[in-house]
């Protein structure tokens, strides 16, 4: 069980660009950063707003020397102290994280970053490159993957409880766009703009989450090629879509589909997975995440539940609980499992250990998992450009 237990001799020091008053994801990454005590928050270019974003850190309790205009002027000043930061991570809309990321880790510092990571394969390369050659961690938060239960999945998989896998389905298909929801929501407005969000709406947007899902329950899984195709259901939002269902066919000779929605009417989240083996099948549903369904060909349907003594999970920090069966488990637990792993790992290659040795060694969504989720943005959009044609995974 985890219990803010941990083993650094101080917490990292740790600053945020983006994140700000209001945002969508930035009380996540700071509640889950601070749950374990491995960071500490001591700098932050909030917003885009510098004077908003000041008022916001002196309300949170950073110290006002340490709260500034925008990140190049964070880097370059913390990088002046002898207690400057050594970790950030960086939540603000996708356009900016490519630079940022950048940025950050030619200052030297660690690095955790949203998703979907950047625009093309070519930059996510880059910062791939960059993170090995400045041996610094670099963490994508798909916080979805800190559920235990999705990883009592890839142990039951890799134990080949489901035998041979045939088929993966995975979805992200919610509904809060069914309507114009850009006329009221800003963060929906530039979700729907190709020059902050990308070359897609739902497919990076949610669509890399669902893929990352299926990555990590099924270790291995590659795509050999797939199709895609997107609609466009509120015709404003054209070029870009709300809607898209991708057919995938895998190298190890399953098959598969992804569906990535914004329009699903009355859904609230739909991320839902089912792998198909030869011999039983496995769903999770992230709507209820302490419990995996486990259906064996003959048998009656079984409900797993976080916490029990059945379960393959064993005591490392992912897959151990913070608290026991009965009691739910939630997002903000699992993001925190991330920010535990993201946290250690930055720990050690402080202490000399190749960056490249602990990401072998210690699962945590890492710079090769962000560059996967815009390989398949990148690949979708190929097929979606051919009038949706089956292409061969580049
Ligand atoms: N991992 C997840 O589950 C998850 C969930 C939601 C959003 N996201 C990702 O997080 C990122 C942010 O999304 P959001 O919904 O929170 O957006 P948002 O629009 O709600 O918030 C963005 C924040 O970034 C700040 N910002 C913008 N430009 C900035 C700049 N130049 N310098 C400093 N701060 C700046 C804004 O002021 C705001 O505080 C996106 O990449 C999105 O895809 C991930």
């Amino acid at each position: 069980m985890i219990d803010k237990e941990f083993h650094l001799e101080r917490p990292l020091r740790w600053g945020m660009v983006g994140g700000g008053r209001g945002s969508e994801i930035g009380y996540i990454h700071k509640n889950s950063a601070l749950r374990d005590g491995l960071f500490t928050l001591v700098a932050a270019a909030f917003d885009v707003n510098p004077e908003r974003g000041r008022e916001f850190g002196r309300n949170l309790g950073v110290d006002e020397s340490r709260l500034y205009d925008n990140y190049k002027e964070m880097f370059e000043k913390e990088a002046q102290r002898e207690d400057g930061i050594e970790a950030v991570s960086i939540a603000t809309p996708n356009f900016l994280h490519y630079e940022m990321a950048t940025a950050a880790l030619n200052a030297g510092l660690h690095v955790v970053c949203e998703k979907p990571l950047c625009f093309t394969v070519k930059e996510a390369e880059a910062l791939r490159k960059l993170a090995i050659e400045k041996q610094r961690v670099f963490g994508v938060t798909y916080g979805y993957t800190g559920y235990p239960m999705v990883h009592q999945a890839r142990k039951m998989i890799e134990n080949g409880d489901l035998g041979e896998i045939r088929i993966i389905n995975t979805q992200f298909a919610h509904g809060f766009s069914s309507g114009m929801s850009e006329l009221t929501s800003a963060n929906t407005r530039w979700r729907q703009d190709p020059k902050i969000a990308g070359p897609t709406y739902v497919i990076g947007d949610i669509g890399t989450h669902a893929l990352f899902l299926a990555e990590t329950m099924v270790p291995g899984l590659k795509i050999e090629k797939l199709l895609c195709s997107p609609d466009t259901f509120v015709k404003s939002r054209a070029p870009m879509e709300d809607n898209a269902v991708v057919l995938m066919k895998f190298t190890n000779g399953a098959s598969g589909t992804l569906w990535a929605s914004a329009v699903n009417a009355g859904s609230m989240h739909q991320q839902k997975i089912r792998v198909v083996g030869s011999k039983a099948s496995i769903e999770w549903w992230d709507e209820y995440p302490n419990q995996l369904r486990y259906e064996i060909q003959g048998k009656p349907a079984q409900v797993l539940e976080r916490g029990m003594d059945y379960l393959y999970l064993d005591d490392d920090m992912v897959n151990s609980f913070r608290i026991g069966g009965g009691h739910a488990e939630g997002l903000f637990d699992a993001w925190a499992n991330l920010y535990r792993r993201f946290g250690t790992a930055m720990d050690r290659v402080n202490h000399g250990e190749r960056v490249e040795d602990v990401m072998k060694d210690l699962w945590f969504p890492n710079v090769n998992d962000g560059v996967e989720g815009v390989r398949f943005v990148e690949n979708c959009v190929r097929s979606r450009d051919q009038n949706s044609v089956w292409v061969d995974y580049q």
